[in-house]
């Protein structure tokens, strides 16, 4: 393997400042995200959750983002994974979004909330039939016997459910209420653009950051 410490790059392709910055951090999430998605990368949504348990520890998992409406980011898991699990003892959590060809972060901190199961319903509708089946066949983050025991489980369902498959109540959306963001823009050598969104009362403050 390359010497690690040997592998630098110079980030030189954009900047951001507290006067081109949206006002609104949703909007300026998603022209980020729009950007993201024109690049043509893999995974333009994909973004890091972490959660904290009930004993303070925290995990991390990558999901995929569904939806940002006027309150927040949306997107959709098991509600009795273990990241349901953390988040049903505790609300706090972190979104981070890493796009390396844009050499940008964006991180968000916030409180989660369930959707309600109508919205969790509308979007589980709209997934392909077999991702619909994968859901119910899947209690995600339990101990599986073998890979066997999951493709029978998604053959019986299939035999149940062979149009119409109904959303299970164990799974659904989650909506992050967010308190604070940070939009992160590479600039030469490591004098990077960091600007901070705080919430005070119903509007946002914005600071810029030391690199
Ligand atoms: C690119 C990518 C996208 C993923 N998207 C989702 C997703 O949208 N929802 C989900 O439940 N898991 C998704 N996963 C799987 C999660 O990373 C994780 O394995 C799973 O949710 C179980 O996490 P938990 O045990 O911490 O609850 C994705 C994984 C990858 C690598």
């Amino acid at each position: 393997m390359k010497n690690l410490q040997d592998i630098r790059t110079d980030y030189k392709k954009s900047k951001l400042d507290n006067n081109s910055v949206n006002s609104n951090p949703l909007e300026q999430m998603k022209l980020w995200l729009d950007n993201a998605i024109k690049s043509e990368m893999l995974e333009p949504t994909a973004f890091v959750l972490s959660t904290v348990n009930s004993d303070n520890k925290p995990s991390s998992r990558v999901l995929l983002l569904k939806g940002i409406d006027e309150q927040g980011p949306i997107f959709y898991t098991n509600y009795n994974s273990r990241k349901g699990n953390e988040i049903e003892s505790n609300p706090n959590a972190s979104m981070l979004f890493f796009w390396d060809v844009l050499e940008r972060q964006i991180r968000i901190e916030g409180k989660i909330e369930k959707l309600t199961y109508e919205e969790s319903d509308k979007y589980f509708q709209t997934r392909p039939y077999t991702s619909k089946i994968g859901a119910w066949a899947s209690k995600q983050s339990t101990v599986l016997h073998s890979r066997f025991t999951l493709l029978r489980k998604v053959a019986s369902l299939m035999i149940k459910y062979p149009m119409h498959v109904p959303l299970p109540e164990f799974w659904g959306g989650y909506r992050m209420i967010p308190e604070y963001f940070e939009f992160w823009q590479g600039r030469e050598s490591r004098l990077h653009d960091r600007i901070r969104f705080t919430k005070s009362d119903s509007s946002w403050q914005i600071d810029r950051l030391s690199p």
